[in-house]
């Protein structure tokens, strides 16, 4: 079957193309409205990009009207965001911080979770998010639709100690346990995994005529 983009509508669209690209990250963004208040939201048009610069990109919708999301004019108010990363311990909290509720509610608190400083932005992060990626924003791409993409550039990385060998930045992924989304109410967990060697031209060549390198 084949779909051309300009025959679905929007609503077609994100059925169709959220249920393809999965599984997706989620962020939990926290920022900072006018008033001090802190605000977090989950966004799973969400990834990472490039590590130099180190590089994120969010996808904000915005509301009908059309009307900034919290997120939205918080980030290009302030420049700064947190992506508090999800993993199955968050994954009821984060889903109750996607109620709309308006600028002065903070989903923090509502959630019942708690704040730490970041070390380079204003925003705090989740204290119980195992990591988080405190950003500054590059630059926000308006491509239409209503649609905002965040490029933010990561300062500074928080990892929960449990979680990762200082000596070797390698992380325990038994006791990482990052969720991803599916498409509509559906998530995934990272635990059933699979090995594949990534080979080089010469390795592949060697083992196809049979000779070791
Ligand atoms: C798992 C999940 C992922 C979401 N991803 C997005 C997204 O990528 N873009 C978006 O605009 N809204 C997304 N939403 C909806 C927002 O979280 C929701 O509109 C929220 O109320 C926005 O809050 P804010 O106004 O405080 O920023 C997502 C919701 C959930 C539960």
């Amino acid at each position: 079957m084949q779909l051309r983009l300009a025959d679905l509508d929007r609503a077609q669209r994100y059925k169709l193309l959220t249920a393809l690209v999965v599984p997706r990250p989620i962020a939990l963004v926290t920022s900072v409205g006018p008033e001090g208040i802190v605000n977090a939201a989950p966004y799973s048009f969400f990834n990472l990009f490039s590590q130099d610069p180190a590089l994120v990109v969010l996808g904000i919708e915005r509301r009908e009207g059309p009307v900034q999301k919290d997120t939205g004019r918080n980030v290009e108010a302030t420049g700064e965001f947190v992506v508090n990363l999800v993993d199955e311990d968050l994954a009821e909290q984060m889903n109750l911080c996607a109620v709309d509720f308006p600028p002065e509610i903070s989903e923090v608190e509502i959630a019942g979770l708690g704040l730490a400083p970041s070390a380079t932005v204003r925003p705090p992060r989740l204290a119980e998010a195992p990591a988080a990626l405190e950003c500054r924003k590059l630059v926000t791409l308006l491509p239409g639709g209503g649609r905002e993409l965040v490029v933010g550039e990561i300062q500074a990385v928080q990892v929960r100690d449990a979680l990762i060998d200082p000596a070797t930045l390698r992380l325990d992924l038994d006791r990482w346990r990052p969720i991803g989304r599916l498409f509509g109410n559906l998530y995934c967990r990272t635990r059933d995994r699979f090995e594949l060697v990534r080979k080089s031209y010469r390795t592949w060549l060697a083992e196809r005529e049979g000779r070791s390198t």
